[in-house]
């Protein structure tokens, strides 16, 4: 068996020039499904908040829940660098806090990597981690974990004081040692010239086809999750659609009793039937012992 992929792995498809499609991945099903898809990198993500647990972001889920659905795709999969992310306010407190929760997803969700949202502010934070032995993914652009700040999830870098502050945080997560970075709703054009200037891969989500890779989440991808449609995505099946029709099927022939036949049921030897109906009867005509 073939072992798991590397970050160095990762920067050599880079290297290559080859695209990079990530996927994100809960559970046992999406990360079989996505590896055998031949994704290399599998992220855990905290969007599990919005797709797995149905809220409305993904500032409540806690590090417990995703070591719980980290450790489930490591598990699940042999091939792919699985990554980790840290979910709100588990790493921005201090490099202790980041160190300690990081360790925690490392052991607990035997992940290889974690991905932290932040730029230049999150610069220090990241070295820290790095130098301790933990490879981080970067995630810069709109950030989800700061949707409050930000007002919703638009598009970020549109002018000129924030497209140069979001080169200056590419450059200093990767002179941080981070092995990629997240693009997340970033003008194409600027996340084509930030890729220029990086040498660790740019994993772009809403940031157009000059990123080194692609990430996107496994539900907007087959069709398995209606509370909104990303522009950024694109649906490549309609699962949800499948699963409703197969599921109403189900529904109606249980109500109409063409669900079970005998192909879905179980018989008995006609002698042991013949000896039940017997006894029940003999049950029957027994006078009452109370009576
Ligand atoms: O949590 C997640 O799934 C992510 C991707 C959308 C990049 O951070």
């Amino acid at each position: 068996m073939a072992a798991r992929l590397t970050i160095r792995d990762i920067q050599k498809l880079k290297d290559a020039g080859e695209r990079i499609a990530m996927i994100t991945a809960y559970d046992t099903v999406s990360a079989r499904l996505s590896e055998a898809a031949s994704a290399p990198m599998l992220l855990v993500g905290d969007t599990l908040g919005m797709v797995v647990q149905g809220h409305a972001s993904t500032i409540p889920v806690t590090l417990d829940q995703m070591i719980y659905h980290a450790e489930i795709v490591t598990r699940s999969t042999t091939r792919a660098l699985i990554v980790g992310d840290m979910p709100f306010m588990t790493y921005k407190i201090d490099a202790e806090q980041a160190l300690t929760n990081t360790a925690r997803m490392m052991q607990g969700g035997r992940v290889s990597a974690v991905k932290l949202e932040g730029g230049e502010n999150l610069a220090p934070t990241i070295a820290r981690v790095v130098e301790a032995g933990i490879p981080v993914m970067a995630h810069i652009g709109l950030l989800p974990q700061s949707v409050n700040e930000t007002s919703g999830f638009r598009v970020q870098g549109n002018d000129i004081d924030t497209a140069r502050q979001l080169l200056r945080d590419a450059a200093a997560i990767q002179d941080a040692g981070a092995f990629a970075v997240v693009l997340e709703l970033v003008p194409a054009p600027l996340a084509a010239i930030i890729t220029a200037r990086l040498h660790i891969p740019t994993i772009g989500i809403g940031a157009g086809v000059g990123c080194d890779g692609q990430v996107q989440v496994f539900h907007d991808l087959l069709g398995l999750f209606d509370a909104f449609i990303p522009k950024h995505t694109r649906r490549y099946a309609d699962i949800g659609g499948a699963i409703q029709t197969a599921l109403k099927a189900y529904v109606d022939d249980v109500k109409s009793s063409a669900f079970p036949t005998d192909a879905n049921s179980f018989g008995m030897k006609d002698a042991v039937l013949d000896a039940v109906r017997r006894s029940l009867d003999a049950d029957e005509t027994k006078p009452n012992a109370d009576s």
